[in-house]
């Protein structure tokens, strides 16, 4: 079946709190030019080669994301609406399990990143192909610093080496739900000895240690994490239209 082209699925993920952004709403339900923050990720992969869509939220928000989100905005290709869960590798293992058997590559996006584009998903799909884990990411700006506990610097990476991980996060279908898998048997043991995972990279490293090859996606690829990056999302949301 060298032809036939492999079934892809993005795992959208919509079921953070949004500490960092100091909202009343979650992020991802914040409006950004009249529409949702979450509306925008939605938009990019239902307008690309993806064929289905399984959107993890908040237990409790499945009938508002399905009325005010899906159906509102007409989303054909969300096939499920999943509760997530208190760590944002729960909320990713949960949306695995929910995605159908037969898609061969599983892209794990970040609910709160509206500017992924029809590019970033192709450059990632011809990736994955070939390395089955992959990541957008882009080279960091600023000079890095580990420091220690009292803030002291300790050492500093060098600059052409150090990259920012964003989303889509792109995996073999069998080696992202094996990682998860396994993450989810030895979870407690790596929180207790200090673990913090943060990213599906990481999973796929620590645990199959499994090469993750990193490809550059866009700087305008941001995350809303705090205040300041909805000025941002606004200018480039400007630029776009
Ligand atoms: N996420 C999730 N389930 C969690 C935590 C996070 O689905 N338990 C999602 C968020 O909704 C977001 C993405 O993972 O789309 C990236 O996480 P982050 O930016 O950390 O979002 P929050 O956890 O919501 O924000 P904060 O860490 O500031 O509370
Ligand atoms: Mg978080």
């Amino acid at each position: 079946m060298e032809n036939a082209r492999e079934k892809t699925a993005a795992v959208v993920l919509a079921a953070g709190k949004g500490k960092r952004m100091n909202s009343d709403i979650p992020k991802q339900y914040m409006m950004l030019r009249e529409k949702p923050v979450i509306y925008y990720a939605l938009k990019a992969f239902e307008d690309s080669f993806i064929d289905e869509i399984i959107l993890v939220t908040e237990q409790g928000e499945e009938a508002y994301c399905r009325e005010e989100i899906v159906e509102r905005y007409h989303f054909t290709k969300v096939r499920k609406i999943v509760p997530g869960g208190a760590e944002r590798y729960f909320s990713v293992a949960n949306g695995l399990e929910a995605v159908s058997e037969d898609c061969a590559y599983i892209f794990i996006h970040d609910g709160a990143r509206p500017f992924v584009t029809e590019e970033i998903l192709q450059t990632a799909l011809e990736t994955v192909r070939v390395h089955h884990a992959c990541v957008a990411a882009m080279p960091v700006k600023d000079t890095i610093k580990i420091a220690d506990e009292n803030d002291f610097a300790v050492s500093t990476p060098r600059r052409d080496r150090v990259w920012m991980m964003q989303t889509p996060q792109v995996f073999s279908a069998d080696l992202i739900k094996n990682a998860y898998r396994m993450l989810l048997e030895k979870e407690e043991e790596l929180r207790e000895s200090g673990v913090q995972i943060t990213d599906d990279a990481m999973v796929v490293e620590t645990l199959l240690a499994h090469p993750v090859k990193l490809f550059r996606a866009s700087y305008e690829n941001i995350k809303l994490t705090t205040p300041e990056d909805l000025l941002l999302a606004d200018g480039i949301l400007e630029k776009r239209v």
